[in-house]
């Protein structure tokens, strides 16, 4: 039946088109337990020894810091959390970030050299899945063909596709569209993709590792069941994977919640992080840049409205890897997200991305729709074409950002408004663009030119102790969205604590665990730490301070690195743990209530604040 219709696009999908520029641009990675085992086998003293003289001082090792000029020792190791840190410098890590700083590597091949002292041999290279026969990817690519052209031709079926056919009506996706993006349907039946699989000598094993089917209750059946389909196809033209839709907007059927889109798992072919939905096609536009969004509907639109460089990211937050991807047919990267807060962080963080693979991006701001797709069903492409035009330098984007958040008329407002600017400006390498900025943030602030520029320099002779710029993926992640709320040096101190303590010993972090999450913690890095903490312990594993340093680098690791080189952590105790629960409740509470002007809020924040002061009192009893 659905063997009778195999469109031509099909047999053009599968022509292994060659990428233009060089094949491999992704870097190895090297599995955590790697580089447990690694560090585990290498001694931190050891090491630093062949750097610095050190000397046995209390519970650590001190001696003069590598990296800075000292006079007097400021600078301990600690064999016992196998870390070090400079309390003149702040400089600060485990054993691996010592080796790149001091070796000037990065953090693979600091690893290796590790290795290499330690005699440990690093399997090859995983990253193309060089382990994984090539036959079974192979085999995988095959049956995921096989299915494109079923769904396809199950859509194009009247007596089984008509509700997806009509449901891609309804979206104003035409016919051709359909063709060019192999759109399909996938039936509401248990069995019927994963026979025909069968009949063309699939085993039910391989299917499921395909990701076309998953087992549930002791039983195999298709994956994708009544829902639209849009095949993931990669630059050579290979199926990959799939996203199929709903055709409703129902959140939940019956009490039970379904997902709106379902994505094929990852297999030995299908890697979220390093493909995007139709780059195939937006490859081959004349076009110098590439328009980033996050759907599948949203690029479909677009395309089909004419313009043909636009691409989506699989449904996760977009990674180094897709960037740098993206960079070998783009000058530079558009960024059209949703135009909601979760829209606009996640620009922000795709921006950073963006930047640090080497890349340039920009924003393509819409009013009044929440997303492309809708965008253009409402105001035409020609509008679509006049936003794309109007796309903003993402410093500019940044700075208009923080520009919302701080009342530039008010001195306050003007300061922290500058101290921001000057942070994102540090950042640029472009001399000229920086000297724009200053021009122009002066003027938009009626704050002197000089005063601003010393500001900015202020900043980044500040950065440039930091000799050897690291990166981590947690860096690449950050948000750097700043809070309106301001953060006390009393906050900070006590969730320092709190985490130094909970990371030593479970029992304490028992006690908080119902009060506070990870987000609660007041900075980025504190809210990374905790959740690795907490995750740690529910994993059933006691964290390991170096191993939790790995996602930092620059002043962040020193923010990080500060919790453990805490000396109270030895000695707290339950009631310690409360109390600083205590202090970091309260001090959020007075920030609230120094920020909040409207006066319900205010009593409302008052009473809490009884409540607490309260809950103290019964605890102390
Ligand atoms: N997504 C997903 N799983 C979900 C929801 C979304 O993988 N349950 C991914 C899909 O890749 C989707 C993208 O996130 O294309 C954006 O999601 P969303 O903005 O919710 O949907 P739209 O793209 O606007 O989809 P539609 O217009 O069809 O509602
Ligand atoms: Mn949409």
């Amino acid at each position: 039946m659905y063997g009778l219709y195999v469109p031509v696009y099909f047999f053009i999908l599968c022509v292994k088109i060659i990428p233009k520029k060089g094949e491999s641009v992704l870097p190895r990675r090297i599995s955590d337990d790697m580089i447990s085992r690694i560090c585990d086998e290498n001694d931190i003293i050891d090491y630093v020894s062949q750097y610095v003289q050190l000397k046995k001082s209390g519970r650590d090792y001190s001696g003069l810091c590598p990296f800075h000029n000292e006079k007097t020792p400021s600078f301990h190791v600690s064999q016992e959390k196998q870390l070090f840190h400079c309390f003149g410098c702040g400089a600060s890590g485990n054993l691996v970030q010592f080796v790149m700083r001091t070796e000037n590597l990065d953090f693979v091949d600091a690893l290796k050299l590790l290795a290499d002292r330690a005699g440990i041999v690093i399997p090859e290279d995983d990253d193309d899945f060089t382990d994984i026969s090539h036959e079974k990817k192979k085999r995988i690519l095959e049956m995921n063909r096989l299915a494109a052209r079923f769904f396809y031709s199950c859509l194009k079926n009247p007596s089984i596709g008509k509700t997806g056919l009509n449901y891609f009506a309804q979206r104003r996706i035409t016919g051709k569209t359909i063709t060019v993006y192999g759109l399909g349907y996938a039936p509401d039946s248990r069995d019927m993709l994963i026979n025909h699989l069968k009949s063309n000598n699939f085993k039910i094993e391989e299917i499921v590792e395909a990701g076309l089917a998953v087992q549930r209750n002791g039983k195999i059946h298709d994956k994708f069941r009544n829902r639209v389909m849009f095949p993931i196809i990669d630059v050579r033209g290979n199926v990959i994977g799939f996203g199929g839709r709903i055709m409703h907007n129902e959140k939940e059927i019956n009490g039970f919640k379904i997902p709106k889109y379902l994505n094929s798992p990852e297999t030995p072919v299908f890697d979220k992080g390093k493909n995007l939905f139709s780059l195939n096609l937006a490859k081959n536009s004349k076009a110098d840049d590439l328009i980033l969004s996050e759907g599948y509907m949203d690029v479909i639109s677009v395309y089909q409205a004419g313009i043909k460089n636009i691409v989506a990211t699989l449904g996760t937050a977009i990674t180094e890897n897709q960037a740098k991807l993206m960079m070998r047919y783009a000058n530079e990267i558009l960024i059209c997200y949703d135009s909601d807060e979760a829209g606009t962080k996640a620009a922000l963080r795709a921006i950073d991305i963006i930047n640090d693979s080497g890349g340039r991006a920009r924003v393509i701001r819409l009013k009044n729709a929440k997303d492309p797709d809708e965008y253009i069903n409402k105001n035409g492409i020609e509008k679509f074409r006049e936003a794309v035009k109007k796309a903003v330098p993402s410093t500019e984007f940044k700075i208009s950002l923080i520009k919302n958040q701080y009342d530039i008329k008010s001195t306050d407002g003007k300061i922290l408004f500058i101290d921001e600017v000057v942070k994102i400006l540090a950042k640029i390498k472009d001399a000229v663009e920086v000297d724009a900025y200053i021009t122009k943030v002066a003027d938009d602030t009626g704050i002197s030119r000089e005063a601003v520029l010393s500001k900015y320099r202020e900043v980044t002779s500040k950065k440039s102790y930091k000799r050897i710029p690291q990166k981590t993926e947690y860096q690449k992640k950050k948000e750097r969205i700043q809070r309106k709320i301001p953060i006390s040096q009393g906050l900070r101190e006590a969730e320092k604590r709190l985490l130094g303590l909970i990371s030593q010993q479970k029992k304490l972090y028992k006690i908080i665990k119902k009060d506070i999450e990870p987000e609660n913690f007041s900075t980025v890095v504190y809210q990374q730490l905790a959740k690795d903490i907490f995750d740690s312990y529910e994993n059933g594993v006691n964290p390991e301070p170096a191993m939790l340093l790995n996602k930092f680098s620059g002043d962040d690791l020193s923010e990080a690195s500060e919790v453990f080189y805490n000396l109270e952590v030895y000695s707290g105790d339950e009631a310690t743990v409360r109390e600083l629960l205590y202090t970091i409740k309260l001090e959020k509470l007075n920030a609230r209530i120094d920020t909040e002007t409207d006066v319900t809020l205010l009593s409302q924040l008052f009473s809490e604040r009884e409540k607490i002061l309260r809950e103290k009192t019964t605890w102390e009893e």
